[in-house]
């Protein structure tokens, strides 16, 4: 069993197929944190440790050793609130006598295979309960009663854990949930360097990389959803930590709303690192009976560097968290109009794209933003989700139907949590978006967001967006989000829930999620917010894919790809080959190939060369889907100042295929670059597909391949396969 319990010592020691962590029930009921990182057989960690440790002004609790044990130097895996330990709580709750000291201890536990899931929110999965098992460790406040349950599943097919915790209000007194994290992790020492993704839009998930410091470092976002800003994934690394080498945990919450992430060094030389919903803006009322969820954080473990950490995430994403039944089904090649009309189309131009489609080989069309209500521009009509038959020719049956008949899919995009000022929808209801009383909403692309807290308005949307996918054959829907959240409050809560409304937001927004993934399992969603300012594995539950930027210049979705790929796998990863000059129709087919891959573009442009060329890519869609998607990402050079080229690659799960990629990103490299490959079996034997030529796992990743023979000006780049004999 990979949890035990060693109830002479109380101890607990969770093994996931690389790690271990271990935690103690410490006397007064301290859950007392002992070790997280490589698999140990035994648990006898921390066996010369101070057991009731404390500092001079530190509060102790007096019941052990007579005012010995301090739990402000102590790791802890639940600390509460203001009873003792001054890092950064795991809980606050507000009682109903005002305060909100919480002081949460061990009350009972359970451990048992598969993992519970969440109700109505993202969460990893099982498909059978062998794959993982379970620890369920109840705590309870014992003077306000107030409960939680701390969840911790390991898998047994990747190095990661899943962590949540439910909130409990089993008493007959309202009380106020002001903070609740959703992992907790004390580390004994701080020589780790933090690595996070941070942005903005058409740059999103750049790699920051700093070494912890006596501060507390942290990200966050309170914009309402995950953002471009930060995204909710964080790292620490040891600080001579690469791509192949050292120890790597990796944070990531399963969450697409407000979050945070702090890691907070002590004077002591330890570091709490903390990930949960952003305590700013947010506070749940509990009713006697009432249950807070918190979302689901994960964390990973490898001591195979960086590289390892992003492919045991890899790994437990597409096994674990994507629910699509496109998780693991090659998905249809799209072309999508948007970079190439904007919204001034029409149904008979839109019908050349597809005409042109078919002969490329691409599987089908995606029609973007314009093709409703009175939208020609970004000022007006979200909300009007009714079909433009003036610019589509006729009905949107009619139209895809020209569409189906020449053998090419169809998808369409929505806007649907979102209303313009300028929309029949705001006239009739200005309620039903999110605003305070008395307070101007600010605007931003000319829209405001819609209270998805309520349920009426969710109905509303849902009930359109229904009609028009049940009713026209749709088979992929482009989900968009475009703006934050302001002036937060809702008009259907009380005004003491008002800090309720950007969690009920983020519900609201699964709930509908949840409703068409139900409706239409066999429709693909992809995520989009201006490119990718929600992209995180809450909404990975929902689209197996999202639209990773707007940003599709082929040099700088290098950058934007690999700082994606530390936490997210290339099947996720929205890419396709735009009209953008940087560089030829090859180098951006071999950018956009480590995503989902396909065209943002008029296919009627095309000069009979780019025809050639784009027919070609199509095959490799094919030939390479498997390795690209079910298969392990090395990335051999990244896109950063110090480099001329970026290489990456990828390698079959049996090791008997890899395809490798280099794109020059700066001229002026030496002659005589060798590039190492990585991954491979070093026993075994592959060919080099186009010039035939052999060599052993071992000669390709230690002397590596020499690049001379390949361009080495700007925007240059090649792709080889090879394969065992
Ligand atoms: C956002 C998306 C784009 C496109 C436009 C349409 O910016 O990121 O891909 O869909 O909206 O308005």
């Amino acid at each position: 069993m990979p949890i035990n319990y060693d109830s002479e010592k109380k101890i607990f020691k969770l093994d996931s197929a690389a790690s271990s962590y271990v935690f103690e029930i410490f006397d007064e009921g301290y859950l007392v944190h002992l070790y997280y990182g490589a698999y140990i057989p035994d648990n006898n960690v921390g066996m010369f440790r101070d057991k009731g440790m404390f500092v001079s002004e530190s509060p102790c609790n007096f019941k052990i050793g007579e005012g010995s044990f301090s739990p402000d130097v102590t790791p802890l895996e639940f600390s509460g609130e203001g009873s003792g330990d001054f890092r950064n709580s795991c809980i606050a709750v507000r009682n109903a006598d005002g305060n909100n000291v919480t002081d949460m201890r061990y009350v009972s536990h359970k451990i048992y295979p598969g993992k519970p899931s969440l109700k109505g929110m993202p969460a990893l999965f099982v498909t059978d309960p062998s794959q993982a098992d379970t620890l369920e460790v109840t705590v309870r406040d014992s003077v306000t009663g107030i409960e939680a349950v701390l969840y911790y599943t390991v898998f047994n097919d990747c190095g990661a854990m899943a962590r949540g915790v439910k909130v409990i209000n089993p008493t007959d007194k309202t009380v106020y949930l002001e903070r609740i994290m959703s992992c907790c992790v004390d580390y004994d020492t701080h020589d780790y360097d933090l690595i996070t993704l941070y942005g903005k839009w058409s740059k999103e998930r750049s790699v920051e990389r700093s070494p912890l410091a006596h501060l507390t470092q942290g990200i966050s976002s309170k914009r309402g959803s995950s953002s471009h800003h930060h995204n909710p994934f964080a790292a620490l690394v040891d600080r001579e930590a690469n791509e192949d080498y050292g120890s790597a945990y990796g944070f990531n919450l399963v969450y697409s709303g407000n979050f945070v992430f702090d890691a907070e060094v002590e004077p002591f030389g330890g570091v709490r690192t903390v990930m949960g919903i952003n305590p700013e803006g947010f506070e749940w009322t509990l009713e006697p009976g009432g249950e807070f969820v918190a979302p689901e954080a994960v964390t990973v473990y490898s001591n195979e560097g960086i590289g390892g950490m992003s492919r045991v995430f890899h790994k437990l994403y597409s096994k674990h968290l994507i629910r699509s039944k496109w998780a693991h089904v090659k998905r249809p090649l799209l072309i999508n109009n948007w970079e190439a009309t904007g919204m001034d189309f029409t149904g008979d131009q839109l019908v050349t794209f597809a005409e042109r489609a078919k002969e490329l080989g691409i599987d089908m069309l995606v029609m973007d933003d314009g093709w409703f209500g009175n939208r020609d521009s970004d000022k007006t009509a979200l909300g009007d989700w009714f079909v433009n038959e003036n610019k589509l020719g006729g009905p949107l049956g009619d139209f895809v139907k020209r569409i189906n008949d020449l053998g090419i899919k169809f998808g369409i995009w929505f806007e649907p949590e979102m209303v313009s000022r300028d929309s029949d929808l705001y006239r009739a209801h200005p309620d039903w978006c999110i605003h305070v009383p008395g307070r101007e909403k600010s605007i931003a692309r000319h829209q405001y967001v819609l209270d998805f807290s309520r349920e009426d308005v969710r109905d509303y949307i849902y009930g359109l967006m229904r009609g028009i996918i049940a009713e026209n054959n749709i088979a992929y829907v482009k989900w968009d989000c475009n703006r934050y959240l302001s002036e937060v409050g809702s008009a259907a809560l009380p005004k003491e829930r008002q800090k309720e409304t950007f969690h009920r937001y983020v519900l609201g927004v699964y709930d509908v999620l949840g409703r068409l993934t139900s409706d239409f399992p066999d429709l693909l969603l992809e995520g989009c917010a201006s490119g990718g300012g929600r992209y995180d594995p809450g909404m990975l539950y929902y689209e197996p894919q999202i639209w990773c930027s707007d940003n599709t210049d082929p040099i700088e979705r290098l950058s934007i790809q690999f700082g994606t790929s530390l936490c997210y796998p290339a099947s996720t990863m929205g890419a396709h080959v735009s009209d953008s000059r940087r560089a030829g129709y090859e180098t951006k087919g071999n950018i956009a190939l480590w995503g989902t891959f396909g065209y943002e573009l008029d296919p009627n442009t095309f000069t009979p060369e780019e025809v050639e060329i784009v027919k070609n890519q199509v095959n490799e869609y094919h030939k390479y889907y498997a390795l690209i998607h079910e298969g392990e990402l090395y990335r051999l050079i990244t896109p950063d100042k110090n480099h001329f080229r970026a290489a990456w690659m990828f390698v079959s799960e049996d090791k008997n295929s890899a395809l490798v990629t280099s794109v020059v990103m700066r001229k002026q490299e030496e002659n005589n670059f060798y590039l190492k490959l990585k991954g491979l079996d070093p026993e075994k034997y592959y060919v080099e597909d186009e010039s035939g030529e052999v060599y052993s796992g071992a000669l390709l990743m230690n002397a590596g391949l020499c690049l001379n023979k390949y361009g080495r000006m700007d925007g240059d780049s090649f792709k080889l396969y090879f394969r065992t004999l």
